[in-house]
């Protein structure tokens, strides 16, 4: 049959009386494709094209991994040396199983949680982190606003890119902790303390694992210095990453924001970190600075860095308020403990004494479900903010902080439990062994 005549008989067909069949048929087909096929409008912004695509804090990571320079993404996703201790801090709440109950009536969920005596919109700290600027130019003054959206506390660290009182002006009414390092010149410290004090910080948290610089062997590889140097070796790393470039190239110059004028250094030409921190951090760092600190500051200190029960039990005696239980996200010391196997001794040992803030591996709302349950007071994290802020900037922030008071809920609700106060280590399983 030629096509000619087998569409005339297709027609003749529809026409004819068969052919009403035919027709009733077609219409039905058009109707069933009009109610699967519901066609999405396209979305043209760039940054909700990304965000619609990230579900979860791994999606991000990929997203900053395409969007940031090498470098840039290396220095935020890696860890010291083999890397053992970065992936043991996930691993560990991977292996946590839960034990749900049902039948439970849980129509109410309070996800609040309380730290430093104050309520928090979910336990959540943000932590602090260096440079953020090179994750989106908006850095610090993007997270401290995010996190002032989400009624979570944000810590701006000695090294943040952006200055104490600026973080202040961005978010006016955020519960803002500043972190502190033990420089070598302590009049720099003090200097440091007095503004967080005027500009209206509500705590200090002495950063404690850093007597010497982690060994990061991804910037040894690629040289990595801050804030970024665009020389020949970064050249063509940075032309295949246009826009985070020229967001770089066009933004003011990034600096050590708080040490500005100080003679330590601000960062205005690039340097290696490992050589920064290693001639300006003092080693001879001592529980007696914790003493020297609090002569210094009225309000809560919080010991960043605790990885033994021995230490957060002196801690807890030395009268400080909380330990932050933490290993620097892996990036001090390789094969130091994963965070989530110290929160049940240490709350064992001081748990009634001093608040625990779990810090490091939290990836999901349920991880943090996992934390209070082993007895930890309340969570911290910087590296997934990273990765949220260098996939989509501010917004990106505001998604992720969404997502987990989302996933909290979610947990809550299959766990059979209504608020986190209500969480105990009964709602947790035997370990996973095989993940
Ligand atoms: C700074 O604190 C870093 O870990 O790079």
């Amino acid at each position: 049959m030629s096509p000619t005549w087998g569409l005339a008989s297709f027609l003749g067909n529809v026409f004819s009386c068969e052919g009403v069949e035919v027709v009733s048929a077609l219409r039905q087909l058009r109707e069933t494709l009009r109610s699967v096929l519901q066609l999405k409008p396209i979305e043209l912004h760039p940054t909700r094209r990304r965000l619609a695509r990230s579900a979860s804090v791994a999606d991000m990571r990929l997203i900053a991994k395409r969007r940031l320079p090498r470098g840039v993404f290396d220095y935020i996703d890696g860890g010291a040396e083999d890397e053992r201790t970065l992936r043991a801090n996930s691993d560990a709440f991977a292996k946590v199983t839960f034990r749900p109950r049902v039948l439970r009536g849980v129509t109410d969920i309070d996800v609040s949680g309380r730290v430093l005596g104050e309520s928090t919109a979910f336990p959540f700290i943000m932590a602090p982190t260096g440079f953020t600027r090179i994750a989106d130019p908006q850095g610090e003054l993007a997270v401290a606003r995010a996190a002032e959206r989400a009624g979570l506390p944000y810590t701006l660290s000695t090294l943040g890119t952006r200055s104490i009182e600026e973080v202040r002006t961005a978010a006016p009414d955020a519960r803002l902790w500043f972190q502190v390092y033990a420089w070598r010149d302590r009049a720099l410290v003090a200097d440091m303390v007095r503004r967080a004090a005027l500009c209206n910080y509500e705590a200090l948290m002495l950063t404690v694992d850093t007597a010497v610089f982690g060994r990061r062997e991804r910037d040894l590889r690629r040289g990595f210095s801050l804030p970024p140097k665009i020389g020949p070796g970064t050249f063509i790393d940075g032309a295949l990453h246009p826009e985070w470039t020229l967001s770089f190239l066009r933004s003011e110059p990034i600096r050590f924001a708080n040490v500005v004028g100080a003679d330590v250094g601000d960062g205005s030409s690039p340097v290696d970190l490992a050589a920064y921190i290693n001639s300006q951090f003092d080693p001879g760092l001592s529980w007696s600075d914790v003493e020297w600190l609090r002569s210094l500051w009225a309000g809560p200190i919080i010991v960043k860095g605790i990885q033994t029960v021995d230490d957060a039990v002196i801690a807890a005696e030395m009268g400080v308020e909380a330990i932050a239980l933490s290993n620097h996200g892996g990036r001090q010391l390789d094969d130091a403990p994963a965070i989530f196997d110290l929160i049940a001794p240490v709350a064992d040992a001081v748990g009634d004494r001093i608040e625990i803030i779990s810090d490091g591996g939290i990836r999901r709302g349920s991880d943090i479900v996992k934390a209070m349950a082993a007895g930890a007071t309340a969570c911290m994290g910087g590296r997934a903010y990273l990765y949220a802020l260098g996939a989509a900037g501010e917004a990106g922030v505001d998604q992720l902080l969404a997502t987990w008071s989302e996933d909290i809920r979610r947990t809550l609700a299959l766990l059979g439990v209504s608020s986190m106060s209500e969480l105990d280590r009964d709602v947790l399983g035997p370990p996973r062994t095989n993940s």
